[in-house]
């Protein structure tokens, strides 16, 4: 649909950027920190440990200075459960309450909305050991962090997100490195986890609207249209269930306090349906969000998938769908580039994205993550010259303007990453910042940060509230 005329940005569009604890603080047991899954999990060769990562810990005045420079509106970050809570439910470390109030108060001293991710990945190990979110007992875990969290910081943060992307957990746990599961029934195991955190993520929802009652709250999945391969119904057919498994299953619940039909009956058909308590049910219906949050890379493309085939390739990540017999199969779409790490680039796709998400639930919309990993070069000269990501980003933002056109109320841009930081399961050599973080995938350098040429256009693209892109 083309419009003659495009509507603006609005005037308090969240122009900003994301991070997450474990990928971008270091000081994994500085002042008390106790160990999450991300510090005791086995790296992939090659790649770095978390303990460093930017070093954002140590310098947080200097990064947000930066953010503050380019002009950032709003700062999405996450908080690490284990630096509030070390053993996940037991004593509150005062130290790790200390350093994200004194970082939430420089952010509002530079004007800069803090956008907080409760949890991003990295569970308390010291709950992994007791079972993870296999354990119901992780549920009043989480409720009872999320009212250490709102107790502390609700009286400054406004807008509170749940869980980062809930969905790539139980699909792609194994590229995220979350806890492998030890119980027989893998998939049966997974999905009664995600029951677990959705009502883990409703009773946190209800509290903050209880507790804090000027602040917003939503979930945080990775959402991404589902095309068909062909015109084919049975491929038309695949595409529509791999979406419900992958992307409605979630906000579903989350909305509308009720589970995905499709998704439902694909779990019941495996026998991986998750168990239920009497009162479940009531928990995930009278929970609200305020808005949903998401993450978006490039959509994904499945074919159908007969029963008996066994062509389909092991592995995946976030946005490499590899499919499941009988179900989806995941393919490339032919019309699409890719990056240097193989995720395909659709900016038009963000533009279906918004629109469907917004035609299903008629909430406020953020972006939460958006992004372009690539291998920047520190040139001789001292300059970074990432036009690859002002391209990709560009071309996302001016998709974003048309989807509001088309009618979307969107509240925020935050795309992946404000700085440098350590990618999930690629190094720190697949790079996503504005700021550039001068270490290696070992050598930590002098951790200098540096500003890139996205850096500066991105400064200008706020400055104009997105006219001057
Ligand atoms: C999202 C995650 O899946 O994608 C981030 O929320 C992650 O934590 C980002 O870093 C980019 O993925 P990756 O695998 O390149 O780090």
């Amino acid at each position: 649909m083309f419009h003659k005329e495009l509507k603006a940005f609005p005037k308090n569009f969240l122009w900003g950027a994301s991070t997450s604890a474990y990928q971008v603080e270091g000081a994994y047991n500085e002042d008390g920190k106790g160990l999450s899954v991300q510090d005791t999990k086995d790296v992939i060769e090659g790649t770095p440990d978390f303990k460093v990562a930017s070093d954002h810990y140590h310098h947080y005045k200097e990064d947000i200075a930066l953010f503050a420079e380019m002009g950032f509106k709003a700062y999405r970050f996450s908080i690490s459960w284990s630096r509030v809570i070390p053993d996940g439910d037991g004593e509150v470390n005062l130290k790790g309450i200390e350093f994200y109030n004194n970082l939430i108060d420089e952010l509002i001293a530079h004007d800069i909305e803090p956008i907080v991710t409760m949890y991003h990945f990295d569970l308390p190990y010291a709950l992994q050991l007791k079972g993870g979110w296999s354990n119901r007992e992780t549920i009043d875990a989480f409720v009872r962090y999320s009212k250490v969290l709102f107790e502390n910081f609700g009286d400054r943060v406004r807008y509170w997100l749940t869980i980062n992307e809930e969905n790539m957990m139980i699909l792609h746990g194994a590229a995220i490195g979350i806890g492998d599961s030890q119980n027989d029934n893998i998939q049966k195991d997974l999905y009664q986890q995600n029951h677990h955190m959705l009502l883990a993520q409703a009773k946190a929802m209800q509290i903050c609207h209880t507790i804090c009652m000027n602040a917003k709250i939503g979930p945080a999945p990775n959402i991404t249209s589902i095309y068909p391969k062909t015109s084919k119904p049975e491929d038309v057919l695949a595409a529509q269930t791999f979406s419900a498994i992958r992307n409605w299953l979630y906000l579903d619940v989350a909305v509308y306090g009720k589970y995905n039909d499709i998704a439902w009956s694909y779990m019941v058909e495996k026998g991986i349906e998750p168990n239920m308590e009497d009162g479940d049910f009531r928990i995930l219906r009278e929970a609200k969000p305020d808005f949903i949050a998401f993450n978006y890379y490039c959509t994904g493309t499945v074919a159908e998938s007969k029963i008996g085939e066994t062509d389909l390739k092991t592995g995946g990540d976030q946005q490499i769908s590899v499919g499941e017999y009988g179900v989806y199969k995941g393919t490339q779409n032919e019309n699409l580039q890719k990056t240097e790490f193989g995720w395909e680039i659709d900016p038009i796709g963000f533009r279906i994205t918004l629109r469907e998400i917004y035609d299903r639930y008629h909430l406020p919309l953020i972006v939460t993550e958006n992004g372009l990993g690539a291998y920047d070069k520190l040139e001789e000269d001292g300059t970074i010259n990432d036009d690859y990501r002002i391209d990709y980003l560009k071309k996302h933002i001016e998709q974003a303007r048309l989807a509001i056109t088309d009618g979307v109320d969107l509240l925020g841009y935050c795309p992946w990453s404000a700085i440098d930081l350590i990618s999930t399961h690629q190094g720190f050599k697949k790079r996503y910042g504005f700021i550039y973080v001068n270490r290696d995938e070992f050598d930590l350098k002098d951790l200098n940060r540096i500003r890139k040429k996205s850096f500066y256009w991105y400064k200008d693209v706020i400055a104009s509230n997105g006219e001057k892109i």
